[in-house]
């Protein structure tokens, strides 16, 4: 990347539906907005990120370009002055990779979740190795909706990534939690939350995947 380029464009991606892309990109924006300005674009013609935004009547802490077509995103570029990070909503399609393939091109890294189900494996190794690694984006995966309550979970899933399919992931992971589950209907986001023992765990794990993710970006995007 040139030196004088700050810009981030971060791609949410797996071509499996419903592995967190929509509540990663958003809860993401709201904590990197903390020391970023951050735009969501949101490229799902299901325009979940926008109806999340929606039922925010005060608003959310960053700013949302909706029903964006992809080709917006090779001109993302010119918005250097004003972002300092953009993270890309994708539809979880199978089929028509044609939007995937777009955003891709115009990332410089891809967060892809994962949960934690056998049927989720193939179509996420797919998306990695067919449309992220040809284009050498750098990527990792996020575990996503860990159950604590079952303990072997998260070091199997993490063996599996590591040892058996050599995939880069995050330390951190993301638990399940019904704060999660709640957030887009109320509007809600990590730093727009009451802090307290129903919230402490989710806020908990996105304060810490968004440092973690600053810590891998070019050092000018990060304004800790
Ligand atoms: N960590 C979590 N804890 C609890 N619920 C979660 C968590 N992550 C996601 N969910 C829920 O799982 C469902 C799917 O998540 P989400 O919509 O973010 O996935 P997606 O990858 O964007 O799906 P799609 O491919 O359809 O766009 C949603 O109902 C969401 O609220
Ligand atoms: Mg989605």
């Amino acid at each position: 990347m040139d030196a004088d380029q700050s810009l981030q464009i971060i791609a949410v991606v797996n071509q499996k539906g419903g592995m967190g892309k929509t509540t990663i990109a958003v809860q993401l924006a709201a904590t990197i907005s903390r020391r970023c300005r951050v735009l969501v674009v949101d490229v799902d013609p299901q325009q979940s990120s926008v109806w999340w935004a929606d039922n925010a009547p005060a608003g959310l802490p960053f700013d949302f370009a909706g029903m964006q077509h992809p080709n917006v995103l090779v001109r993302l570029r010119e918005l250097n002055a004003t972002y300092d990070v953009v993270l890309v909503d994708t539809p979880g399609s199978l089929k028509n990779t044609k939007p995937l393939e777009t955003v891709l091109d115009a990332a410089d890294f891809a967060i892809v979740p994962l949960t934690p189900e056998p049927l989720a494996v193939e179509p996420t190794i797919r998306t990695i190795t067919t449309l992220i690694e040809p284009r050498h984006v750098r990527h990792a995966v996020v575990l996503n909706r860990i159950d604590p309550r079952i303990p072997t979970q998260l070091p199997a899933w993490q063996a599996l990534l590591d040892s058996t399919w050599g995939i880069p992931r995050f330390d951190t992971h993301m638990r399940q939690y019904k704060t999660h589950a709640d957030a887009p209907v109320l509007g809600q986001v990590v730093t727009t939350l009451r802090d307290n023992r129903s919230t402490a765990g989710a806020i908990a794990d996105v304060t810490r995947l968004g440092h973690e993710l600053s810590g891998m970006l070019e050092p000018a995007a990060v304004r800790s």
